[in-house]
């Protein structure tokens, strides 16, 4: 089997971000061994017997500074890690990991991105900033991708780390059951998902429309393209030009 495909989390929360990785659909897919998580607090990497990671902002203003050092051993680490997963690789083969800064100054992350990011088998780095930022010279020195999950402010990256690593690895072939399902998707596809029914077939006065149990599958793909369509010009208009 090919090696699993390595996450590094790099956090200041490291139990809420295990909970997640360790939660569901991330879970199992760690226990097929289609994936590696790797939680790293950064705390362990703090400067001095306070383990301190953070600091006050040179030329003033509020908030609080990632400070570089922990930082950038927190990296280092999490790189020969990296390292050592890959034991079988050959020789010149690339194990350099890309590492990500979730941050909302960042590129937009589309659902394009976690198909190509599936494909790369290069390990990924999350570095979760929190406070008010981080040291530019981390950025800078390190060839660090920013992204970002949407234009609005989080108070960490915790949250947009997580949510780029969920839609990565349900992508990998093996982690969800029915491979159709992420074909047919929204964003994967031209359209919206279709609204979906299930028992009993009223609920509320409402009826489970009379054509999904036709059993007429012609008539049912044209049904279920219709009102994906009709949602999409009601809720994201530019999506369909
Ligand atoms: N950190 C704070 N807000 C963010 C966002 N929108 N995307 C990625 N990282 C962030």
């Amino acid at each position: 089997m090919d090696n699993p495909r390595s996450f590094i989390v790099i956090t200041l929360f490291p139990e809420p971000v295990s909970g997640m990785l360790n939660s569901s659909i991330l879970r199992k897919a760690q226990e097929k061994g289609i994936v590696h998580f790797t939680v790293l607090n950064l705390r362990d990497f703090g400067n001095g017997r306070y383990r301190s990671t953070d600091d006050y902002p040179y030329g003033g203003g509020g908030g609080m500074i990632l400070r570089p050092e922990p930082v950038f051993r927190a990296l280092q680490f999490a790189r020969e890690r990296v390292c050592g997963l890959q034991e079988n690789l050959q020789q010149g083969d690339s194990i350099l990991p890309r590492i990500v800064y979730p941050s909302p100054q960042g590129r937009v992350f589309h659902q394009k991105d976690a198909w190509a990011w599936s494909t790369d088998p290069r390990p990924i780095i999350f570095l979760a900033g929190h406070y008010e930022g981080i040291d530019e010279r981390i950025l800078l020195g390190h060839s660090i991708e920013e992204w970002s999950i949407g234009d609005y402010v989080l108070t960490g990256g915790e949250l947009p780390a997580l949510a780029m690593i969920d839609s990565i690895v349900r992508l990998l072939p093996g982690v969800l059951s029915d491979p159709q399902t992420v074909r047919n998707e929204t964003f994967s596809g031209d359209l919206f998902d279709y609204p979906q029914y299930t028992r009993p077939p009223v609920f509320e006065g409402m009826k489970v429309p009379d054509v999904l149990l036709s059993g007429d599958h012609a008539r049912i793909g044209q049904y279920r393209r219709e009102k994906a369509r009709e949602k999409m010009l009601r809720v994201r208009p530019e999506l369909l030009s």
